[in-house]
């Protein structure tokens, strides 16, 4: 029978035998799946993994020094790159939704590309790719390993595509590499986190994106997120977020008459992002974060709840 443990003691044996003291780079992405694949792999070859963090400007509010420092404690040699400037200014102006991701997926080659230039003799791509990505490689939820794969036809292969690959977890389902974390001693919040998808608050923000329009919705997702774990409703819910809708309404603010921005907020249940139900949140916790939402963000005078399930509609806006 498959055990964590005899999992974890075979594949870093493997790895040690199979990457000796060559040098290893592997972009982390703050997710389940590449910090699990980078634990094992330290565990493994230790300094001789380089990981390399970006910041693309569209993570969650403080998300990537919160996980840097998550990551540099637990021991990893990891590099935290802030390219937020180069992701927001490459998407200035473009609204449609296929166009903000090509660009993303783009800058973040670009970025990678540069990064792992940096890493003097590196000779294996590391990645964090589980099984359900190896048999729909076409995944939704393909993260950065996805979205290098669609876009290598431009402009010639980046050189980091040229490297050997290693996929140390390309054989497991999810909740295994759950558990694989488990016993890597990988913190339980970490591994408990909701999926959240590559391009991150670009797709959630319907239309042009700029950076205000980023931090108000990193605002608006704080508070229901923390809201959320706060009430004890974090683990029962497969994902959640808020997106910004690309609409202003009348709202009232004392004897002012306010226009201002509306949010939908999101939480569904699911398996696997294929087919997902809207959860039933309790009507208390909706009130409260509504409250908290329109009274501590300015910008935003209303918010709705998406009660809309996958199919026909998507866990996305965009
Ligand atoms: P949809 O909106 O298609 O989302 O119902 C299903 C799951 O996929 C995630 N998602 C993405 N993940 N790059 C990603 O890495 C993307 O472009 C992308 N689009 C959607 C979404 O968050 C959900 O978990």
């Amino acid at each position: 029978t498959w055990t964590p443990d005899a999992f974890v003691d075979k594949t870093v044996a493997e790895l040690k035998e199979k990457i000796g003291d060559e040098k290893v780079i592997l972009g982390l992405s703050g997710g389940v799946d590449s910090s699990v694949a980078a634990v094992l792999l330290h565990k493994a070859i230790g300094k001789n993994l380089h990981c390399i963090f970006v910041n693309n400007g569209l993570l969650r509010k403080n998300e990537f020094g919160d996980v840097l420092k998550q990551y540099e404690g637990m021991g990893l040699n990891v590099k935290g790159v802030d390219a937020s400037a180069r992701f927001l200014d490459d998407l200035a102006g473009e609204s449609d939704p296929e166009t903000k991701r090509k660009t993303i997926g783009r800058v973040f080659i670009e970025v990678f590309d540069d990064e792992s230039h940096l890493v003097e003799n590196a000779k294996w791509l590391a990645q964090g790719t589980i099984y359900p990505d190896v048999i729909e490689s076409v995944s939704a939820t393909g993260g950065p390993s996805q979205t290098i794969k669609s876009h290598h036809n431009v402009g010639g292969l980046p050189d980091f595509m040229k490297l050997k690959v290693v996929e140390p977890l390309k054989m497991l389902f999810k909740d295994e590499v759950r558990r694989v974390g488990a016993s890597l001693g990988i913190d339980k919040a970490l591994l408990g986190r909701h999926p959240f998808p590559g391009p991150g608050l670009a797709i959630r923000i319907l239309g042009d994106i700029t950076p205000e329009k980023v931090a108000i919705l990193q605002e608006v997702d704080a508070i229901f997120i923390d809201g959320l774990k706060k009430w004890d409703l974090y683990d029962k819910v497969w994902q959640a977020g808020a997106m910004l809708l690309p609409v202003n309404s009348v709202g009232v603010m004392g004897d002012e008459r306010t226009y201002e921005k509306c949010v939908a907020l999101r939480a569904v249940e699911s398996t696997d992002g294929m087919t997902a139900d809207w959860v039933n949140l309790p009507y208390e916790f909706l009130q409260k974060t509504s409250n908290d939402i329109i009274n501590k963000v300015p910008g935003v005078n209303r918010v709705v709840y998406d009660i809309s399930s996958k199919p026909p509609a998507t866990i996305e806006w965009e």
